[in-house]
């Protein structure tokens, strides 16, 4: 049975998975949790999985982390975040609690509980509510979500996705001194209404700007932008304004990335290579979905950057300077097309031609078409390729589109009319604990 298992990439044993979480270093571990249902391919009680690696090469699946086992977590453990201080790890999530009634209704019919939970790194208790819906502003809806600490200069401070009873996304910014003790600090929203909620939010705080990642949902297409069911992106924050909000990733498969800070300083984003709301049939038959390749976040002139970071780099080129060849399952290819370039992998199709990005999946299956990027100049590509996915990043990692892609056979043919650089792909290795 081909299971499209992929080579570089994390994804569950068995089961589902949706958004990276948790992600920190803790006592020189790294520890990558994420939304789990091993049970079901379509995630209906949420649970944390978690991974630990210390090098992003060697993995140890640890199994779940979470069970919503409390009353105030009963209908899922819900995406957050982690921070290592001292010998504890802080874990804060959302308890989701779904009350009689419409669910959906915006006023009530849904408890949303922030969570604080204490771990030593493979077992977690002390499990208690922090703030619920009752704590929260009087203006939002009982959609407030997915806890992202940050240790800040005086303390510590918590971001919040939240729906306002308005219809529009924003995010809740708290700070405390003790972990415990929660208090609101500002209000983060954009001038002009930008989606009716934003999920899943992280502040960044680089030298001289604060950026908010988030995943705004309800954007109206205009044109080649936001052409997915719900956008990921991210502000600038000027005195508690979103501004100047640009889309992170262009892809069909992207949501919820979080970041941490590793021992080397760098601020690396990991995200979910999925999509909320979208009817997968996908043919994997007994995992869905997988995790982004963890990517170098950096902040230049004005915008974000991510590079495939150093340790998966690809070290074994497997041909320089051609424009075809036929390539293993998992490979990366680097190339300099500049005026215009047409590729071809398989079904998948690539075009640029006067300043549009094209990455055609409708020859792939799945009911898929088209996804676009906008941009004057095609400096640089680099394509990761691993057994069904396809990572690409254009101009130095200004631009990324990150896409699932099913393929029938077990080489790829490649073709281009400009020349390409191939390489193996890395390969990872996870074994279970
Ligand atoms: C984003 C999201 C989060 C929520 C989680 C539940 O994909 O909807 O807002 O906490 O998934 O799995």
């Amino acid at each position: 049975m081909n299971d499209y298992r992929l080579t570089s990439h994390l994804a569950p044993k068995r089961g589902w998975l949706n958004d990276p979480n948790g992600l920190c270093v803790h006592q020189g571990v790294i520890h990558i949790f994420y939304q789990a249902d091993p049970d079901s391919l379509t995630g209906k009680r949420k649970a944390w999985g978690h991974f630990t690696t210390t090098d992003f090469v060697h993995y140890t699946d640890c199994g779940l982390a979470i069970e919503p086992t409390e009353a105030f977590e009963r209908h899922g453990a819900y995406s957050g975040s982690a921070l290592s201080v001292g010998d504890q790890l802080h874990l804060f999530y959302t308890g989701n609690v779904k009350e009689p009634g419409d669910h959906d209704f915006i006023r009530s019919g849904r408890q949303h509980n922030t969570i604080h939970a204490l771990s030593n790194g493979k077992t977690v208790d002390h499990k208690h509510v922090v703030l619920s819906n009752a704590d929260y502003p009087d203006f939002c809806s009982c959609h407030v979500r997915d806890p992202k600490v940050n240790k800040i200069a005086e303390g510590y401070e918590m971001v919040l996705g939240a729906r306002t009873l308005d219809d529009e996304g924003c995010v809740l910014r708290y700070t405390s001194m003790d972990l415990e003790h929660w208090q609101l600090n500002a209000v983060l929203r954009s001038q002009n209404k930008m989606g009716y909620m934003w999920e899943c939010p992280d502040l960044l705080h680089f030298d001289d700007v604060d950026v908010l990642l988030c995943c705004p949902q309800g954007l109206t297409r205009q044109g080649y932008h936001y052409e997915n069911v719900y956008d990921n992106g991210y502000f600038l924050i000027q005195q508690d304004q979103a501004k100047t909000y640009r889309t992170l990733d262009y892809g069909f498969d992207f949501y919820a990335p979080q970041t941490f800070e590793d021992s080397r300083g760098r601020r690396i984003l990991i995200g979910w290579m999925g999509l909320p709301d979208t009817d997968y049939t996908i043919p994997t038959k007994t995992w869905m979905h997988a995790l982004t390749l963890p990517r170098q976040l950096r902040y230049e002139e004005g915008q974000l950057k991510q590079r495939v970071i150093d340790e998966l780099q690809p070290t074994h080129l497997l041909t320089a300077k051609t424009t075809q060849a036929q390539a293993p399952q998992a490979c990366v290819l680097k190339m300099q097309p500049q005026k215009s370039l047409t590729l071809a992998i398989d079904t998948l199709k690539i075009q640029y031609a006067d300043g549009l990005f094209t990455l055609d999946c409708s020859a792939c299956g799945e009911g898929r078409t088209q996804r676009h990027v906008e941009l004057p100049n095609l400096d640089t590509l680099e394509l990761y390729l691993d057994v069904s996915s396809v990572e690409i990043f254009l101009n130095d990692g200004q631009f990324s589109l990150t896409s699932r892609c099913f393929f029938d056979t077990a080489i790829r043919t490649i073709q281009a009319d400009c020349e390409f650089d191939l390489y193996d792909a890395m390969a990872i290795e996870i074994e279970s604990r």
